[in-house]
């Protein structure tokens, strides 16, 4: 296939970007998107120009490190994905192909498609965590949880930290990252004891970070790799509001 690449070109955080065009030849519908950017790079490195740079890592939908906007959709058209397990079967020849970075004042553009994701980091260590010593696996095992809230518990915890839902969000809201760690922690016994300092801290880290708030509209649920539910997000207010009345 022959595809038209529009591709945001950055040099740094302080300049300003434009979408510059490439020509992808010779791809194979059987290649990873990502491999598909390998070898546009490759081209570029051979005629002396800079590579463009983007973030992957396990290229397994694992690490949560790609973060690419694809036609406007973050992680590209398939749902449940990330964009490195996206490939290029689900493109035609003759296609052009628009990719950005994920764009949120809180994700400051590093260089072309990379963003700065720490202040995600800065959010968990706010409160997703637990101080308590859990012991190993077999002290874990030693506390019954019920199957239905250490599945629910286990489906919250896939969160990869992508910030796709991020990125779709027309408020920037970091909503659904944060109810995917609420939810797994205010389930399971071990996360009792600081439930409701956490809930508290990490939303105010979210807001001082530049995160907007939730609308309710979903686009966030619609383009996670993880399938992660919205009603996560109705859990981490009613665990909020909890924590704000009994703080009283
Ligand atoms: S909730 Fe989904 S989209 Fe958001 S950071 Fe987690 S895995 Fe990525
Ligand atoms: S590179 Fe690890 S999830 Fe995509």
């Amino acid at each position: 296939m022959k595809l038209k690449l529009k591709i945001w070109r950055q040099a740094g955080p302080n300049v300003a970007g434009k979408l510059v065009e490439y020509a992808a030849d010779h791809v194979s519908p059987d290649m990873s998107f990502l491999e598909m950017l390998d070898v546009v790079n490759e081209g570029l490195i051979k005629q002396g120009q800079d590579a463009i740079a983007f973030d992957s890592d396990c290229r397994e939908g694992i690490c949560g490190m790609c973060s690419l906007v694809v036609n406007g959709i973050p992680h590209g058209p398939d749902r449940g994905t990330t964009v490195c397990q996206l490939h290029m079967r689900r493109f035609k020849d003759g296609d052009t192909v628009t990719i950005e970075p994920w764009r949120a004042k809180a994700f400051p553009v590093v260089k072309d498609l990379v963003v700065d994701r720490s202040a995600f980091d800065r959010i968990i260590a706010a409160g997703g965590y637990v101080s308590v010593n859990a012991g190993g696996a077999p002290y874990g095992n030693a506390i019954l949880v019920p199957k239905a809230i250490a599945e629910t518990a286990m489906d919250s915890a896939a969160c990869i930290a992508c910030g796709a839902c991020v990125a779709a969000c027309k408020n920037a809201s970091a909503h659904l990252f944060m109810s995917a760690k609420i939810s797994q922690l205010s389930l399971l016994p071990q996360g009792q004891p600081e439930r409701r300092a956490r809930v508290t801290a990490m939303i105010a880290q979210a807001d001082s970070e530049g995160f907007g708030s939730c609308s309710n509209e979903g686009e966030c649920e619609a383009v996670c790799p993880k399938e992660i539910p919205i009603s996560n997000i109705a859990r981490m207010t009613r665990e909020y509001w909890r924590a704000q009345f009994s703080s009283r």
